[in-house]
């Protein structure tokens, strides 16, 4: 039975401690799946009063996935959300945790010479074994993870706002990812129940690349005055079957995010239309009106 026990090596590369760096409405998110799966999350951000307020954020998700999963369970439900609370660590110190990490996802702000910066410190402190991966939405993997000495161990780990709700997780590789750290991947996001799809390292990866220019055609349709937006959200959710409208999910995917991925393929690819600044955009975010999280963007909220 023992040797049984000892020929079980594929726990080995499995992944159990987690941690998450940057608690924003992704890392948060993650942090939240991961630990509700088992995993043992450590989250890092930058001050303990962001990783308080992110604790909160993911407590009062977890009631919402709670309500569902345990409908007339209380007992059940209260204690899914406590022990899956008590999986996350919070720290505003990476270097120590380091040492116990299987697998390390970046969620921070989508500055490469910022990332740059994490993920060269972080590669000195880590583990030869622990892998690395990026929540970026638009910035090129292998550019993030050529700073590091563990290029064999670096991929794409593109989740989905609300990271509770939506199931798709886009895995993705650089032509310096190797099989196994990409298995690991894959399995890792089949474990918190989600459905990995595997993307090459190109702008967006699947789902921003053609998400992306359809909300910013949306918006250009809005600027040259073709319909409202409301009767842009309403025509897209009756007229072919979307949750959301491209207006709306740009006010709750975050107005600077939007502006942030359009801006950077822009520059890199000037001729492409689709890839256009707009004017009403651009003048949203300089006024903070950056959707959902600021109370306003193109729609008010309360
Ligand atoms: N945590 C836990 N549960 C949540 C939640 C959260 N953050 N947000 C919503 N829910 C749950 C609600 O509790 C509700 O549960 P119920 O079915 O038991 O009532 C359920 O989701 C539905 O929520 P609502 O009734 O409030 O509203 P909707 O029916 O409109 O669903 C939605 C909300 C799931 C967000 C849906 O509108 C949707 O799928 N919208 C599109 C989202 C999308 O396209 N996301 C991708 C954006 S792109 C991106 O993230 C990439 C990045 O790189 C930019």
């Amino acid at each position: 039975a023992i040797s049984a026990f000892f020929s079980t090596s594929s726990s080995q590369s499995a992944i159990k401690n987690v941690m998450v760096i940057g608690s924003g409405l992704m890392g948060a998110g993650i942090a939240q799946v991961a630990a509700a799966t088992n995993h043992q999350v450590t989250m890092v951000d930058q001050t303990n009063a962001i990783l308080t307020k992110s604790m909160r954020s993911i407590e009062k998700s977890l009631d919402r996935v709670a309500k569902k999963k345990f409908k007339d369970d209380t007992e059940g439900g209260n204690k899914f959300v406590a022990d899956t609370l008590a999986r996350i660590t919070i720290t505003t110190e990476p270097n120590t945790a380091i040492a116990d990490t299987d697998l390390l996802i970046e969620a921070i702000v989508e500055n490469m010479r910022t990332k740059h910066k994490l993920f060269t410190d972080l590669d000195n402190a880590a583990p030869s074994h622990t892998i690395f991966a990026s929540n970026t939405s638009s910035l090129p993997i292998r550019e993030i993870a050529s700073v590091t000495k563990r290029k064999d161990k670096f991929g794409g780990l593109h989740f989905f706002n609300p990271v509770p709700m939506m199931k798709l997780v886009e895995v993705v590789r650089t032509p310096e990812t190797t099989d196994d750290t990409f298995d690991a991947l894959f399995q890792f996001s089949k474990e918190l129940g989600k459905v990995p799809v595997s993307c090459k390292d190109t702008p967006g990866f699947v789902v921003n690349r053609l998400l992306v220019p359809y909300i910013m055609e949306a918006v250009r349709m809005l600027e040259r005055g073709d319909a409202s937006a409301r009767d842009i959200d309403t025509a897209m959710k009756l007229g072919a079957g979307y949750p959301m409208g491209p207006i709306e999910l740009a006010d709750y995917v975050g107005l600077d995010t939007t502006k942030f991925i359009i801006d950077g393929w822009h520059e890199k690819y000037p001729d492409v239309p689709l890839f256009e600044p707009s004017e009403i955009l651009n003048d949203l975010v300089a006024r903070n009106k950056l959707g959902r999280k600021t109370g306003e963007g193109f729609y008010k909220y309360d």
